[in-house]
């Protein structure tokens, strides 16, 4: 499997996870030890267990991610949390925009965009997530609103070290549905033509694209070895180390 770009399995715990799910996390640093897979792995639990997930994961290769950030650093934004914050915390990455928070907060392409800088400018990699719903889809739309979203969530200053795009068609989030190998492959490479023509072949060429949307240790090997698919961002199935693993296992 093409190893170029470094592809990257994360997980997306989103609203779940306790002190006591930590245990899942040395679970798979365990399951992950001497095993010799061609991918970083990530887990992006709630904030409030961000710091003890990250010493679980100590002396393991799991790295550990937030959900969300704030556009600012600091200041009077009750309950919000910035990403000088999270990296305060042991995050070494975000995710911006996913779509549930595009939906339930009404995020735009502009503050997702805000929010990838704000990643970007303490050193946190931004997972900068798109993707079409079942309408757009179904009315022929989706390279067009999938172009729209990572034009328009892309700040200034991407590269393959700051930034990582995920592919999410949200009515293939948490529905046991995916699109075709053939489908994914299509959104991927339009995207990969987007940011190469961009930011040119050696920027563009080397973002890690995520496919995320019930990815399931049933289904992963055959959606990570579609054209442009350099990972996952798995929600369920991450939540418990034995499914997460299976999923690792597609870069064995
Ligand atoms: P599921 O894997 O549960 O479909 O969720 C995908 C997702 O939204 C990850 O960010």
């Amino acid at each position: 499997m093409a190893n170029s770009p470094r592809p990257l399995v994360a997980g997306n715990w989103k609203m779940n996870g306790v002190n006591a799910s930590l245990d899942e996390i040395y679970k798979l640093a365990d399951k992950l030890k001497g095993g010799a897979y061609d991918c970083n792995v990530m887990i992006c639990p709630p904030a409030t267990i961000i710091r003890a997930a990250k010493k679980a994961a100590d002396g393991s290769r799991i790295e550990i991610g937030a959900q969300d950030c704030h556009t600012q650093q600091s200041g009077a934004h009750t309950g919000d949390l910035s990403a000088a914050i999270l990296k305060d915390a042991g995050a070494s990455a975000v995710i911006v925009g996913h779509s549930e928070r595009r939906a339930d907060h009404g995020e735009t392409d502009e503050l997702v965009k805000q929010k990838a800088a704000a990643a970007h400018s303490q050193g946190l990699v931004a997972i900068i997530c798109v993707g079409e719903t079942l309408e757009q889809r179904k009315a022929g739309e989706t390279l067009e609103v999938i172009s729209g979203q990572v034009a328009g969530s892309m700040p200034e200053g991407c590269n393959a070290q700051n930034t990582v795009i995920a592919y999410e068609p949200v009515w293939a989030i948490g529905s046991g549905l995916t699109p075709t190998v053939e489908e994914v492959a299509e959104v991927h490479t339009h995207i990969r033509k987007d940011i190469t023509s961009a930011l040119g072949d050696a920027i563009g060429g080397e973002i890690a694209l995520l496919y995320g949307g019930s990815v399931k240790p049933t289904n992963a090997e055959e959606l990570m070895a579609a054209a442009n698919v350099n990972g996952a961002l798995v929600g369920g199935a991450s939540l418990k180390a034995d499914d997460f693993f299976g999923i690792i296992q597609a870069y064995e």
